[in-house]
């Protein structure tokens, strides 16, 4: 399954973005926890050389909890300070101060030889669209005001967001572009709904996700829709379709209906926590 897209606005994206990186010393990257590889754009280590950098694996409530240490050790143990958050219900926020003071403890020590003392450290939130950069910006400042700045009109300049006394946030996240280096990315992307599923076939995509999940979380689509997980996928979701009454004119199945439930229980974490990709051993 080929999955590719390139809108035109992220050339425009990435530029807004060299621009505003400029201004902040930390970068903060947010991932989805359930695919922290290809939610990630690689150049962000090109765009953010020289900054200091912190990862927040965000969703982490949807991915595996043993999947996700281990994600937390490994890009800890490449250097990335990281942190596990669910923006959604404010998960993991207490520690984010203090991991943005060890994210710029370099920095810090720099400024504070050159007698620089008691500057904020100016942050900015970065990545792929859907990783829930906005929802993060809003829970941290536990407000939802804080996208009124992007309204033309409203405000030209920069809005910066206090947090605490040490830190300013940029109040606009940094859009990054998925990268499509290999087929699985892009279906990885689908899978949690990064990918606008117009451009997608869903029947097609969730066939493709059964599949998977019969093979690797045995009973996770069993237990949601109580059918048997035998038969091969296509059959599994003609099992669901006639289970949740998806049937057209004439008792026809409707493959698109079911198709469009089970994506939508995927990716809600109705059919579990579930991670799609696991660190290097
Ligand atoms: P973006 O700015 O990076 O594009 O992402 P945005 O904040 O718009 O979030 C995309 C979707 O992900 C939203 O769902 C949001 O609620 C959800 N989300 C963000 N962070 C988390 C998290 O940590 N855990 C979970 N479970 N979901 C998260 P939506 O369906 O588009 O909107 P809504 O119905 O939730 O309002």
């Amino acid at each position: 399954m080929q999955v590719q897209w390139y809108p035109g606005h992220m050339t425009k994206a990435k530029r807004m973005m060299q621009d505003d990186i400029k201004l902040i010393d930390l970068v903060i990257e947010l991932l989805d926890a359930r695919i922290p590889i290809s939610s990630r754009n690689p150049d962000i280590d090109e765009l953010a050389k020289n900054k200091s950098r912190l990862v927040l694996l965000n969703k982490s409530d949807l991915a595996d909890e043993a999947v996700n240490s281990r994600w937390q050790e490994y890009l800890s143990s490449k250097g990335l300070v990281t942190v596990l958050i669910d923006s959604k219900n404010r998960k993991g926020f207490s520690v984010i101060n203090k991991a943005i003071e060890e994210a710029c403890r370099d920095k810090l020590e720099r400024d504070r030889k050159k007698g620089i003392i008691g500057r904020p450290v100016r942050a900015m939130v970065v990545g792929i669209p859907n990783v829930g950069k906005s929802t993060f910006i809003n829970s941290l400042v536990k407000k939802a005001s804080t996208k009124t700045g992007n309204r033309p009109g409203v405000t030209k300049g920069k809005q910066w967001i206090r947090l605490g006394k040490n830190v300013e946030l940029l109040d606009t996240p940094g859009i990054l572009w998925p990268k499509f280096d290999n087929e699985q990315i892009g279906v990885n992307l689908a899978y949690i709904g990064s990918i606008n599923d117009e451009i997608l076939d869903e029947t097609e995509l969730s066939v493709k996700l059964i599949e998977m999940l019969a093979a690797d979380h045995p009973g996770s689509i069993s237990s949601r829709f109580e059918i048997e997980e035998t038969g091969g996928s296509a059959h599994i979701l003609e099992l669901i379709a006639r289970k949740r009454g998806c049937l057209k004119k004439g008792n026809e199945v409707d493959y698109d209906k079911a198709a469009h439930i089970v994506l939508d229980d995927f990716r809600a974490g109705r059919l579990g926590r579930i991670s799609l990709e696991t660190p290097a051993p």
